[in-house]
């Protein structure tokens, strides 16, 4: 399967991220725990500059626990200050300050030299689309804070949004472009949700889940959709049954595998084939 990229968006991309990021001290890159190496841009090395950088491992209520702690550590060894959140219901939301507070330590300890205390460290939220920048801008902005910035007569700037003494967000986050190094990361991609559906074959892509999922997660699909599976191979008579056991029949009584593939991405996507991780780290990323 091919997938593509407008290289308008990604410059278009690039820039507001360069001129964002030359405004704060931290960088609060965002990952999908299910993901951790294909939904992060590498370019964001080069953008980052030498800021702080915190990275959190978001959805991972979706993701394999066990996976996502080998993935902490691989992040914490590369000089990262790792935490992992679902920035749906909030959890470890409140953890990401006192992390900031940790990445930025070196920051704070420069002012305090030069007499500069209580200054807020400002930072930005950044990662692809789709990766839960917006949901964890709101769930960590929560309902306390104020909007500093754009004050009515005040030369139209950027809007901060004031978490507490300590800590101010900017509230666009920077977008970053998915990477497409090879076919397995764009397939990941799309897996998860990150690509949009338009881009592929619906059917394809279900197929090749379910040989990801026989061969990695093989109780997986049998326990959730109670349909017998038997080893790897097998994957269109898979869809077949689900689409049987769901009711996904056209009319003339024929399965609608589009319909059953779609409803297998969406079940995967929803986390309801259980918590599963697409990639595990290796020495040689
Ligand atoms: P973006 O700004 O980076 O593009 O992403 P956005 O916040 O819009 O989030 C994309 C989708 O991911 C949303 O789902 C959002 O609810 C979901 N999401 C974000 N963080 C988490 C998380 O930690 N765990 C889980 N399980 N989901 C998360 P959606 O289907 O587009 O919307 P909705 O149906 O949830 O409203």
């Amino acid at each position: 399967m091919q997938f593509q990229w407008y290289p308008g968006h990604m410059a278009k991309a690039r820039k507001a991220m360069q001129e964002d990021v030359k405004l704060v001290d931290v960088i609060v890159e965002l990952v999908d725990a299910r993901v951790p190496y294909s939904s992060k841009n590498p370019d964001i090395d080069t953008l980052a500059n030498g800021k702080a950088r915190v990275l959190l491992m978001n959805k991972y209520d979706l993701a394999d626990t066990r996976i996502t702690d080998e993935w902490a550590r691989y992040y914490e060894d590369k000089g990262y200050f790792v935490t992992k959140v679902n920035s749906k219901n909030g959890k470890g939301i409140k953890e990401v300050n006192g992390v900031i507070q940790k990445a930025c330590a070196e920051k704070i300890e420069r002012n305090r030299r030069r007499g500069i205390i209580n200054r807020p460290l400002r930072a930005m939220a950044a990662g692809i689309p789709n990766v839960g920048k917006s949901t964890f801008i709101n769930s960590f902005a929560g309902k306390a804070c104020t909007k500093t910035g754009n004050k009515p007569g005040v030369t139209k700037g950027k809007q901060w949004i004031r978490l507490n003494k300590n800590v101010e967000l900017l509230d666009t986050p920077g977008i970053l472009w998915p990477k497409f190094e090879d076919q397995q990361t764009g397939l990941k991609l799309a897996f998860t949700g990150a690509i949009k559906d338009e881009l592929y074959n619906i059917y394809e892509l279900s197929r090749l889940l379910t040989g990801f999922l026989n061969g990695n997660y093989p109780d997986a699909i049998s326990s959730y959709y109670g349909i017998e599976v038997s080893g790897t191979g097998n994957e269109a008579e898979i869809i077949k049954d689900i689409a049987e056991c769901r009711g996904c029949i056209k009319s003339g009584a024929e399965p609608d595998l589009d319909k059953a593939a779609k409803l297998l991405i969406d079940d995967f996507r929803a986390g309801k084939l259980g918590r599963i991780t697409l990639e595990k780290p290796l020495t040689d990323i």
